[in-house]
């Protein structure tokens, strides 16, 4: 079961997964109507991760064996309503964790963020364990989460499994209210009315990934054995680091009369607490993780598919 299944990563999970599993064997659910990238690939059921009732109701009737949990409110979205990011998710995390323990499900899937680290986190190839102390909601829900995370394993043996995704960037579904949204909305523009306002500084590099590798990750994190799982809190991955800037000009190589203005708002302060790039070391040793995908490829991939 993939809750969440219409955002910007659920959409692309549930197809390679149903790729992978079969269409019947992967159910969709979401709070919002099926996204249309979904329409007629496999099953999809309307739910609320925060009704804790309905949930267990739907694990039972339907038999899951195994869920990933997408469900809940993004950096930016998150500062402008904590209380809502707090509790969604927190509780929906707790939902499932618990859930899954009664049950006894055998996996479940969640994921975490590089927005755990703060200021005072190193900036450069920022380790697995270092200082951290998130500045936004959505940095301490999901620093809170993953030890939730890690105590359900410890304590009650659930197999939940987490990656600290960097920022995402895809063509599929549209973006959930995140921080690094630019780096996305940037080709959207760059393609129609070539040119964007920019809502960070041009100077502001932060850690990104592909989609496919994101999503590659992902599968290949659940399926590797779980005694080479040895991170229970989340895995830090990563795969590339650029600025504004950097994305501008490789765009500019495919589309040479693209402009960009910088108007930083305040996004730039959520940025500016995150490091620069990340020590993914720990998830290359233990599950093999390895990206494909650098900034030129991204971008000449992006390019193809958004003009198609
Ligand atoms: N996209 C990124 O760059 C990124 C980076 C780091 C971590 N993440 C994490 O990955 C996960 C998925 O992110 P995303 O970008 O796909 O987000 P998104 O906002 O695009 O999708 C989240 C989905 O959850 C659904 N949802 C919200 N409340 C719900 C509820 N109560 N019950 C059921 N469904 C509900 C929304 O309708 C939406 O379709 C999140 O945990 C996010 O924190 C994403």
């Amino acid at each position: 079961m993939v809750i969440g299944a219409s955002g910007q990563i659920g959409v692309e999970l549930t197809l390679a997964l149903r790729k992978i599993y079969g269409p019947a064997n992967v159910i969709a659910s979401d709070l919002r109507e099926e996204n249309e990238l979904l329409h007629g690939t496999g099953p999809y059921v309307s739910l609320d991760v925060m009704n804790r009732e309905m949930l267990h109701v739907q694990v039972i009737r339907q038999g899951f064996t195994q869920i990933y949990l997408l469900a809940a409110i993004l950096s930016a979205t998150g500062e402008k309503n904590p209380g809502l990011a707090w509790h969604l998710n927190m509780q929906g995390l707790l939902n499932v964790l618990d859930i899954a323990r009664e049950e006894k499900l055998n996996k479940i899937y969640w994921p975490s963020s590089i927005a755990v680290f703060g200021p005072s986190s190193p900036k450069q190839n920022c380790p697995q364990q270092t200082i951290i102390e998130p500045i936004t909601v959505y940095g301490i829900s999901k620093y809170a989460g993953e030890f939730w995370c890690n105590y359900y394993y410890q304590k009650f043996g659930v197999d939940v499994r987490s990656l600290r995704y960097p920022g995402l960037i895809s063509y599929k579904s549209a973006p959930g209210g995140g921080t690094t949204d630019y780096a996305i909305e940037i080709f959207h523009e760059a393609l129609g009315d070539k040119h964007y306002d920019c809502f960070l500084e041009e100077n502001t590099y932060l850690p990104m990934m592909y989609m496919p590798d994101a999503i590659r990750a992902t599968i290949e994190l659940m399926e590797a054995p779980r005694e080479n799982i040895k991170t229970r809190t989340s895995y830090n991955l990563s795969a590339m680091s650029f600025s504004p800037r950097e994305i501008t000009e490789e765009i500019k190589k495919h589309i040479p009369d693209f402009t960009v203005d910088y108007n930083p708002d305040y996004r730039q302060g959520i940025a500016n607490s995150w490091p620069q790039s990340i020590d993914d070391s720990k998830a290359r040793e233990d599950w093999g993780w390895k990206h494909e995908y650098d900034l030129s490829s991204m971008t000449a991939d992006m390019i193809q598919n958004l003009k198609r």
